[in-house]
C-alpha cells in the first residue's frame, strides 16, 4: 500500500531529472529557475549555499551576462545561515551567496535576504523572516540540495514537518560533514537559523539538486521511500511541484 502511495506522488508531482554529470546537472537546473524568473520577474525566490548549487549559480551568472538573465525585480531568500557568524565572515552562507551569486547579477542588494547569524533575539528574527516571505507574495521556487541525512535547510532528522524558521542546534553528522569548510574545525558555528520545513513546503514550486554517488542511497530515501520525519527530505513527495535534478550516480538507485 505505501509503495502504491509513493508511486502515485511521485507520478503526480515530482519531476524526476536524471542528468550525465554535475555540468549537465547544473544546466537543467538553471534552465528550470531561469524560466521561473521569467514567468515571474518581481517573485520571490528561495537560494541554497553548499556545493550542490554551485554550478546552477554559475549557470545562472553566465545567463545573466551572456542572455540578459534579469534578477533587478526578484526579491531572495535563503534557506539558512549559521548561527553566531557574522555576513563579513568567509564561512558565512551570506558570503557564500554573494561570491556565488548576488554580487555577479543585477538583483538588489535591498531584496537579498539571509536569516540575520548575528540576531541577538533570534525568535524575532525567524518571525520577521516568515513574515517578510508572506509579503513578498510567498516563494516562487525554492532551490535546495540535500544532507547525507536527509535534511533540508537544516531541518535535521526528527524535526516536525510543521516547523517554521527557527533556531536550531545542528546534528552531529551535519557538523562533521560542513566542519571541512573551516581551517579550524572549532570555530564552527554549532547552532543555525533555517528555514522550517513548512515554510519550505509553503514555496510554490520546489528544485532539489543532488549529486554524486554518497548522495544515492538518501535520495532513493528520500524520494521513493516513507515519508517521515526521520528523512525530512521525504516530506518533498507531499509537495504539489518539485523537480528533482541529479545526476547519474546520485540517480544510481533509480
Ligand atoms: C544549505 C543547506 C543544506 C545543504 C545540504 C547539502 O543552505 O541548507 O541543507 O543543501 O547540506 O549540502 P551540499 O550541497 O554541500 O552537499
Amino acid at each position: 500500500m505505501k509503495t502504491y502511495i509513493n508511486e502515485e506522488v511521485l507520478i503526480l508531482n515530482i519531476n524526476i531529472n536524471i542528468e550525465q554529470d554535475y555540468e549537465a546537472l547544473s544546466r537543467k537546473a538553471a534552465q528550470i529557475f531561469a524560466k521561473k524568473i521569467k514567468e515571474n520577474p518581481t517573485g520571490a525566490f528561495g537560494f541554497a549555499t553548499g556545493s550542490s548549487p554551485i554550478g546552477l549559480y554559475k549557470e545562472l551568472v553566465r545567463m545573466h551576462k551572456e542572455e540578459g538573465l534579469d534578477f533587478s525585480g526578484i526579491t531572495a531568500f535563503n534557506l539558512d545561515e549559521y548561527h553566531p557568524i557574522s555576513r563579513t565572515s568567509e564561512h558565512s552562507y551570506y558570503y557564500f551567496m554573494q561570491e556565488h551569486l548576488f554580487r555577479h547579477v543585477n538583483i538588489n542588494q535591498g531584496k537579498v535576504n539571509i536569516p540575520d547569524g548575528m540576531a541577538k533575539d533570534t525568535e524575532t528574527e525567524c518571525c520577521s523572516y516568515e513574515a517578510k516571505i508572506a509579503e513578498a507574495g510567498g516563494i516562487v521556487a525554492q532551490i535546495l540540495g540535500i544532507g547525507l541525512n536527509g535534511h533540508i535547510g537544516f531541518n535535521e532528522p526528527g524535526e516536525s514537518f510543521e516547523a517554521n524558521t527557527r533556531y536550531i542546534p545542528l546534528a552531529e553528522m551535519t557538523l562533521n560533514a560542513n566542519a571541512q569548510h573551516f581551517s579550524n574545525p572549532d570555530e564552527m558555528p554549532r547552532h543555525a537559523l533555517t528555514m522550517g520545513i513548512r515554510t519550505i513546503m509553503m514555496a510554490k514550486s520546489i528544485i532539489l539538486l543532488a549529486n554524486g554517488p554518497a548522495k544515492a542511497s538518501i535520495m532513493k530515501d528520500a524520494i521513493t521511500g516513507a515519508i517521515t520525519p526521520l528523512v525530512p527530505a521525504s516530506a518533498l513527495q507531499l509537495h504539489p511541484s518539485v523537480n528533482v535534478v541529479m545526476d547519474k550516480e546520485a540517480a544510481a538507485f533509480f
